[in-house]
């Protein structure tokens, strides 16, 4: 924060734990923060050229910190009316992968003591267990399990060899120095007491952004020697540096990107950016250009609902639409994103699809029509598992990366083997400026709004529609297939109005999740388009409601899970009309006569064709062109997994050990 009129450091405070807030979907399990403190007096001793930071870490949830920041405060008796011209403080929340959640192993990890350097970390770093032994070897002690406090530790490292030799070294030099030795993947942010007023954050591979505040519309879209200027002429600003765009949308709606290899040194309130080169001693400095978020504050509150899940299933009808609007034209369909690609993809010998969670399940209720519309095959992998075999990806390729937030690291390192192979990498992304959406060739954003509950709902089904939208563009050169692409079109623009028909199943899904509630275990069956409903309803349930559930090919049913059937295991049936409705019906059968506990999921109308016997307890759902089921289908599935995680207790919006964006390998 800039100021020309002093502020408080109430507010300071206030605006990064806020700011957590906001972050807290992407890991929770500890956090902590750094501001300055007082500033210490003329005859202060090394190392404060400026203010003693005040350093808080907390176990659990952003609640804890704030609470301990406070108190703290108040056993310090630290004035929260301490005025300053210019503020730099840092917070971080915490998934935890190296270490146990700890307040020791909570960020900002710092240099040792007095905090000379303090850093917080998204990403991880290969190389830390030969930076440890090196630090160790010149008296540096450890004190967390992390691999980032190697990083405050060589920058205090790299200071003091600096110091010891010619003298002066700048910040932005010290931390070319981290960067030249670190390996992984990171963003990060530094401050430090030798360098008051000033941070610095650089990335390689994780996501940063870099928010500006206080810019009149006409600035935005112009370089940083035009923001330089407004800075300096005395007005009031603040510059966000962020992992995520959530984070900072209530404040401004000007921001830049942060690219690979880029240091970004904010001094005194104004902004330079610099490019590290390995082979360089010094960095060049760069011009960048500011960009608009098209964000609305309102996407990241809760509203009325009481959990963020709850909102973003609800939400469906509308955001369904966002997803189509304007790319269903003229009985045809327009993907401004892959145009200048479509034939590339019509000559390419497969399409893969590759995602994790339910970005895969997204795509593997699309790999059925993307075959029959385009004609292509199409296989499926699991991000990380293509990554662990190194499958074969080929030139003549399209591979269809699938992530609704575009950070998730193992999507995005089958990327990169992706491009080294030589595919067309096409991006299915709900956010824009991903790393996802820079690194592809091309793709299409789905549009669905930001979403903050850790299990998808609305990406989930909006990514569908997307796939629907990609396999008409491609199939759209075939003649013989043409009245069936615009039974599909016609049945995606009623999409929205059945979503909203079957929201109305929310008591009745309330009322199956409380007779589900002291169940051990749910299976899902389901076969053909809606062999996908069955995982992702099953991963629904497992996910937040912490109830076991598989998700089964219908097909596969007499080769193993028969042996599970008996009266007490509930299982649910998909029977939805379409190729496989006769199968499912024998299904049923088969199930009722070892006496299986049944639910069963049909097409309106068919209640007395699916249980003749009233022996099954049934969710009725309204019949869409079939290969656009699986998005109605979803929604029920996706309404029981919320109530039976408020019934059973559980927090929804936060599963225990999960997080939104697994930007960890
Ligand atoms: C995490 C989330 C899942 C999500 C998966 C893939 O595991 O908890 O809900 O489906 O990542 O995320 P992506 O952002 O790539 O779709």
């Amino acid at each position: 924060l800039n100021y020309n009129a002093p502020r408080e450091r109430r507010y300071i405070l206030g605006v990064l734990l806020n700011g957590l807030r906001r972050l807290e979907y992407r890991g929770y399990d500890s956090s902590g923060i750094a501001v300055d403190g007082d500033l210490p007096a003329a005859s202060a001793p090394a190392p404060y050229a400026g203010a003693a930071p005040l350093v808080y870490r907390q176990e659990g949830k952003i609640e804890n910190l704030v609470r301990s920041v406070y108190s703290e405060i108040d056993e310090k008796d630290v004035s929260l009316d301490s005025a300053f011209n210019v503020h730099a403080g840092i917070a971080h929340t915490r998934w935890a992968t190296h270490g146990v959640p700890h307040p020791r192993n909570s960020h900002p990890q710092s240099s040792g003591p007095g905090d000379e350097f303090l850093v917080v970390h998204n990403g991880i770093i290969t190389n830390y267990e030969v930076l440890k032994e090196t630090l160790i070897r010149h008296g540096f002690t450890f004190e967390s399990d992390t691999d980032t406090e190697v990083i405050p530790k060589l920058a205090k490292f790299v200071f003091d060899q600096a110091h010891d030799g010619e003298g002066d070294v700048t910040f932005s030099q010290v931390v070319n120095e981290v960067m030249r030795q670190l390996e992984g993947a990171y963003a990060l942010i530094f401050k430090s007491p030798h360098y008051p007023n000033e941070l610095i954050a650089c990335k390689r591979g994780s996501t940063l952004i870099l928010g500006v505040n206080e810019l009149s519309d006409q600035n935005s879209g112009k370089s940083f020697h035009d923001v330089k200027a407004l800075t300096t002429n005395g007005k009031p600003k603040e510059l966000f540096f962020s992992s995520d765009l959530c984070a900072i949308v209530e404040h401004t709606k000007n921001y830049l990107a942060i690219e690979d290899n880029e240091i970004v040194h904010i001094k005194d309130g104004s902004v330079s950016i610099l490019k590290f080169d390995q082979d360089k001693e010094k960095p060049a400095s760069v011009q960048r250009a500011l960009s608009v978020l098209e964000m609305e504050v309102e996407q990241i509150k809760k509203g009325s609902y009481d959990h963020f899940m709850q909102k973003e299933i609800h939400e469906q009808p509308h955001s369904l639409t966002t997803t189509m609007r304007g790319r269903l034209k003229d009985g045809g369909v327009l993907l401004g994103g892959l145009k200048e690609h479509l034939k590339t993809i019509r000559r390419s010998r497969r399409v893969v699809f590759i995602g994790c969670g339910t970005s895969y399940n997204a795509a593997l209720a699309a790999r059925t029509f993307l075959e029959e519309l385009s004609g292509i095959p199409v296989t499926m992998e699991v991000a990380s598992d293509l990554l662990d075999r190194q499958g074969p990806i080929y030139r003549d390729d399209t591979a269809v990366f699938v992530s609704q937030s575009g950070e998730t690291a193992d999507t995005l390192l089958a990327l990169d083997y992706a491009l080294e192979n030589g595919a067309l990498c096409v991006g299915i992304t709900n956010t824009v400026g991903s790393s996802l959406s820079r690194k592809t060739h091309c793709g299409i954003h789905i549009n669905a709004g930001c979403e903050i509950g850790v299990a998808s709902t609305k990406a989930y089904t909006s990514q569908i529609v997307v796939m629907a939208m990609m396999a008409l563009a491609i199939g759209s050169d075939q003649i013989s297939s043409q009245a069936r692409r615009e039974a599909i079109i016609s049945g995606l623009s009623s999409l929205p109005r059945y979503a909203s028909e079957v929201l109305k199943l929310d008591s009745e899904m309330k009322e199956l999740a409380s007779s589900l509630i002291d169940s051990e275990s749910l299976l899902v069956f389901g076969r053909g388009y809606n062999y996908a409903t069955a995982l992702e309803g099953a991963l629904k349930v497992k996910e937040v409601a912490l109830m076991h559930s598989e998700g089964m090919l219908a097909g596969e049913m007499k080769h193993g899970p028969l042996a599970l059937v008996d009266e007490n295991l509930p299982i649910i049936v998909i029977a939805t009309r379409d190729a496989c409705f006769s199968k499912q019906k024998s299904v049923i059968q088969q199930l009722l006569s070892r006496k299986g506990r049944l639910i069963v999921m049909c097409s309106k109308g068919d209640a007395s064709v699916v249980s003749p016997s009233g022996s099954c307890r049934l969710i009725e759902v309204p019949e869409v062109a079939d290969c656009l089921q699986p998005v109605i289908n979803i929604i029920p599935l996706q309404l029981l997994a919320y109530h039976l995680t408020v019934l059973r207790g559980f927090n929804v919006d936060q599963p225990r050990n999960l997080a939104k964006s697994v930007t960890t390998q």
